[in-house]
């Protein structure tokens, strides 16, 4: 990887200079373009050359040489609650494994988790199954604690070999005033990234309850279509009348960066065989994570289908999606068994659309909440039926999004009261917040 990094700038820093000589006569740029390109084939050939007398030279074969030399992977350690896990969480495990070549990950158990705030959302076994998904992690850890201990620290340091323990860029002190990381800073094995701007648990609980709070109370066309804009992701401000949370703002600004950051940028090999999986997959849970690993084993690349706001909003009602598209999105592609995602699937699968992707066979889960097509009097996936390229997995586990929203209404009061706290620290976050630098 780092060899083909270093000859593309120069390329790059050469064509921008062609570029800048425009001036300089139409005739010597050509002259130029012509030397660049000549020599640009020329380096090529040499590289390529250097490549196949010295095979060491090529990235795998270095990393083959640092395994024959015993050179250890740095082993990089995260934790976390990872309750109703959302792309905020799948961005700091990109972010950790970035500083290093494994990422261990620590999974705080029910237990703890109860102890410190409230029961979770999602239990332990669905959380191991979700983080596990996530492409960047390499191993996952069942009982962490939920603050970090010095006996714990010296456990990751000499049972689980771990190099550095990575934490966000938020201060975590413990319940006597001090900071949870000092050992392992005092002994400069550790390392921070950056926020992920824009969601957080305490958002998303806000959004569900704001939904639920509505239905009951107040299913007034203009809260409604609030709680509509609001949802997309918009910037809109929502004032509850001071009866919970308080103003609620979506912090959310989808980046063409980020999509290609999550992205595995890779096309389908040469006689691949695509699978094709299409739904909301809003608040991406364990139940997603478990149909989408059986998809990915029924050929050699899943292309995963995510429909828009409107179709979801058109299918579900007005309150969903609870996460828009580019969120949904984010999540999905974060998993290890997509290989692609279209961002905006149309609802029904043409034949068109089975030619342009070379779709070799149509999923559906049998736990889905759209299963209302059944009686709708267009079935989106006739075309695939009538080719005899669609089939019904059973869905591993018995999960949809309608479940995490129950399990939330069902706990509203503690909920809600942890989300008062919470929310008032990340007003406060906002509110004091300056650029910081860096991905
Ligand atoms: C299209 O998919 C089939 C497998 O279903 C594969 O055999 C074929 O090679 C693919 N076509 C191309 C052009 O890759």
């Amino acid at each position: 990887m780092r060899g083909g990094a270093k000859t593309k700038p120069t390329h790059f820093r050469q064509i921008s200079w062609a570029n800048m000589g425009s001036d300089v006569g139409l005739e010597s740029s050509r002259r130029f373009l012509a030397t660049w390109l000549i020599g640009g084939l020329v380096a090529g050939l040499s590289v390529a050359a250097l490549t196949a007398a010295w095979p060491d030279l090529s990235p795998l074969n270095i990393v083959g040489r640092k395994k024959k030399k015993k050179k250890r992977p740095i082993r990089v350690y995260m934790d976390g609650c990872f309750d109703m896990m959302h792309y905020g969480h799948c961005n700091a495990l990109r972010q950790a494994r970035a500083l290093g070549d494994q990422l261990i990950v620590g999974v705080v158990s029910d237990a703890e988790i109860t102890a410190n705030k409230g029961p979770p959302v999602t239990p332990l076994h669905e959380r191991m199954l979700t983080v596990s998904a996530v492409k960047w992690v390499d191993e996952v850890i069942h009982d962490a604690p939920y603050a970090i201990t010095e006996d714990f620290m010296r456990k990751l340091f000499d049972e689980y070999n771990i190099d550095y323990i990575i934490h966000g860029d938020d201060p975590c002190i413990l319940p006597d005033g001090t900071d949870a990381y000092a050992l392992a800073k005092k002994a400069g094995r550790y390392k921070q990234i950056k926020r992920t701007e824009g969601v957080s648990s305490t958002d998303i609980v806000g959004r569900m309850l704001l939904c639920v709070r509505e239905r009951t109370s107040c299913e007034s066309p203009s809260h409604a279509s609030l709680q509509r804009q609001f949802s997309h992701g918009h910037k809109q401000k929502y004032d509850d009348g001071g009866s919970g949370s308080g103003t609620r703002v979506s912090h959310f600004l989808p980046t063409s960066r980020r999509i290609v950051q999550f992205s595995n940028g890779k096309a389908a090999g040469p006689n691949a065989r695509i699978i094709y999986i299409d739904g909301a997959f809003d608040l991406f849970h364990a139940g997603h994570v478990e149909i989408l690993r059986l998809a990915r084993g029924l050929g050699d690349f899943l292309l995963v289908g995510i429909h828009t706001d409107q179709t979801v909003t058109a299918n579900r009602g007005v309150h969903r999606p609870i996460m828009n598209l580019h969120e949904r999105s984010l999540s999905v592609l974060a998993c290890r068994y997509v290989d692609e995602v279209i961002i905006g699937a149309p609802w029904e699968i043409s034949k068109d659309m089975i030619t342009t992707f070379n779709i070799s066979l149509v999923v559906h889960g049998t736990v889905a909440e759209d299963d209302d097509f059944e009686k709708d009097d267009r079935d989106p996936y006739e075309v695939p039926k009538s080719m005899e390229i669609f089939k019904v997995l059973e869905s591993p586990l018995d999960i949809t999004t309608s479940t995490i929203i129950k399990r939330i209404v069902s706990n509203h009061e503690a909920y809600q009261k942890r989300n008062e706290r919470k929310g008032e620290s990340e007003r406060r976050y906002y509110e004091g917040k300056s650029y910081i630098s860096g991905d």
